[in-house]
Formats: C-alpha cells, sequence, structure tokens
C-alpha cells in the first residue's frame, strides 16, 4: 500500500503513520496554518460520483457527535475520490496496545474504562446512533488518559475496497452480536460487544474464537451465550443470570 507521509490533505500535511485497519490508514497530520495536529483517516475505498452522497450524510451525523468519550469529528473531504477524516489526535494509542493479548486486567480498572465507554454508548444510542465495532483497538486513550471511542458508525460509511479475508476480519467478528454478524445490527449489539471485551479483560481470552461468522468457545449459539454471560457474572461479583439477554 502506497504510503502517503509527506502528502497534504485538506488542509493537513501527514507527518507519519499512526497505523493501518481494515478498512483505512490513519496518519499523524499537521496543520499547514495552524502547525495543531490531528488524526487523518484515510479511507481505502475509492468513492464514484453515486457513492459520495451517501458517504458525507454518514459523516456528517457521526460529526455532530459531542461526547467527552468520544473522538471527535473534525473535518472530511474527499480529494481524488479518496475519503479522509480528520479527528481529534489521541497520543495514549489504544487499548490493545496499552493492554497486549493475554494481560489480565484488575478490576477497577475495568471499571473505570467500562463507565467511560457505557455513557459513550448510552449518548450516542440516545442519538440513533449504533457503534458496530466495539474492540480495544477503537478504545483509544487521550492526553490525560481518558477514554476516547473512536470509529463511531464507521464500519456503515466505509465498506472495504480492500478483498477482505475471513482472517483479516475475525479480530473484529469475535466482538460481534449474533444479531449483527446477520446484518441486523440494534443498540444492545454494542453492549454485547463491550461484554466481549470486559470477558477479555478479566479471563485473558475471548469467549469465542473463529472465522466467518463461525464462533467456537465455551459453547454456540444460545446456550453458549449463557455461559459466557455466566461466566463473566462469577468474574465480576454479580449474581449468575444478571448479564442475559432477553
Ligand atoms: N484519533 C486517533 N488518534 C491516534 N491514533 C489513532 C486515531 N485513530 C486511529 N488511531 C490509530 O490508528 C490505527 C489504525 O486505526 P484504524 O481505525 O484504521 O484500524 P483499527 O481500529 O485497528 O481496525 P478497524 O479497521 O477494524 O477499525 C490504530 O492502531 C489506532 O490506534
Ligand atoms: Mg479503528
Amino acid at each position: 500500500m502506497a504510503d502517503r507521509v509527506g502528502q497534504q490533505l485538506g488542509n493537513y500535511r501527514l507527518a507519519h503513520l499512526l497505523g493501518r485497519g481494515n478498512f483505512s490508514e490513519v496518519y499523524l497530520g499537521k496543520h499547514i496554518h495552524l502547525n495543531t495536529l490531528a488524526a487523518i483517516k484515510v479511507l481505502y475505498a475509492q468513492l464514484a460520483n453515486h457513492g459520495m452522497e451517501g458517504f458525507l450524510t454518514e459523516a456528517r451525523t457521526i460529526a455532530r457527535l459531542r461526547h467527552p468519550h468520544i473522538i471527535q469529528v473534525l473535518d472530511f473531504g474527499v480529494e481524488a475520490q479518496t475519503p479522509f477524516l480528520v479527528m481529534d489526535y489521541a497520543p495514549g494509542g489504544n487499548l490493545r496496545q496499552r493492554h497486549p493479548k493475554g494481560t489480565l486486567l484488575p478490576l477497577d480498572t475495568v471499571l473505570t474504562y467500562v463507565m467511560q465507554v457505557a455513557q459513550a454508548l448510552q449518548y450516542a444510542h440516545q442519538e440513533k446512533l449504533i457503534h458496530r465495532d466495539i474492540k480495544p483497538e477503537n478504545m483509544l486513550l487521550g492526553r490525560d488518559n481518558e477514554l476516547l471511542l473512536s470509529d463511531f458508525g464507521l464500519a456503515i460509511i466505509a465498506p472495504s475496497s480492500r478483498q477482505e479475508q475471513a482472517e483479516d476480519r475475525s479480530g473484529t467478528m469475535a466482538y460481534m452480536s449474533p444479531e449483527q454478524l446477520q446484518g441486523k445490527p440494534r443498540p444492545a449489539s454494542d453492549q454485547y460487544a463491550l461484554g466481549v471485551v470486559v470477558y477479555e479483560w478479566l479471563c485473558g481470552n475471548r469467549p469465542f474464537h473463529g472465522t466467518a461468522g463461525l464462533c467456537h468457545g465455551p459453547g454456540r449459539g444460545q446456550q453458549g451465550r449463557v455461559i459466557c454471560a455466566d461466566a463473566l457474572c462469577v468474574c465480576l461479583g454479580f449474581p449468575q443470570g444478571t448479564l442475559s439477554r432477553s
């Protein structure tokens, strides 16, 4: 993939690559006049004219979110059919980097994170927006170590232009609810994904492993989900059944 370091997008010069994901790469950008820093997310998708309107509509929806635990989208644009978003820069990296796979987190750390994510989700759901991609990679840390949720709704505005192998998306799929895997996400799908993240932080492992929507875990389907929810209850010291969803 071509490296865009040194290029200018909008009013920002791309200084270095912060990371790559399934449908975008993110650069640290420096404003050419103000010298301020921002994260520039460049989508792999090339937009044809008919795709432009949809992208702009969704980008507007995301940009109107204002919450202390949601990364603010500052600007968006399309240059040479390449869409990009300008966002607040989170200097602390993401929670996957902070707590690599297999790390067990103390309960008070988990609670601190969950409170912040849950507040952000409640606000977004009130604004009728589903995140769709809750996972540690999308939980960033701000200047004061505050948690900032990124990529709100991006799963709908950034259909990948790359041919993804099931393996590429399996990291994300492991957090997806059954209804989202069936293409019918609802607000509770975000809470489900947060539950999987909490399980991983407390137990060191994700409850389900697998690709392409075939999850192999402590059990499949409804029964497996109940087992996971109960395991989470044990970890959190809640009575069993507290976290099961109807
Ligand atoms: N606003 C930001 N500030 C600082 N770093 C960021 C910001 N947004 C994203 N990053 C970093 O850029 C990297 C790539 O992000 P990106 O969202 O493209 O991929 P991802 O979240 O890892 O996977 P996915 O494509 O499934 O969302 C991540 O490692 C993330 O930490
Ligand atoms: Mg992301």
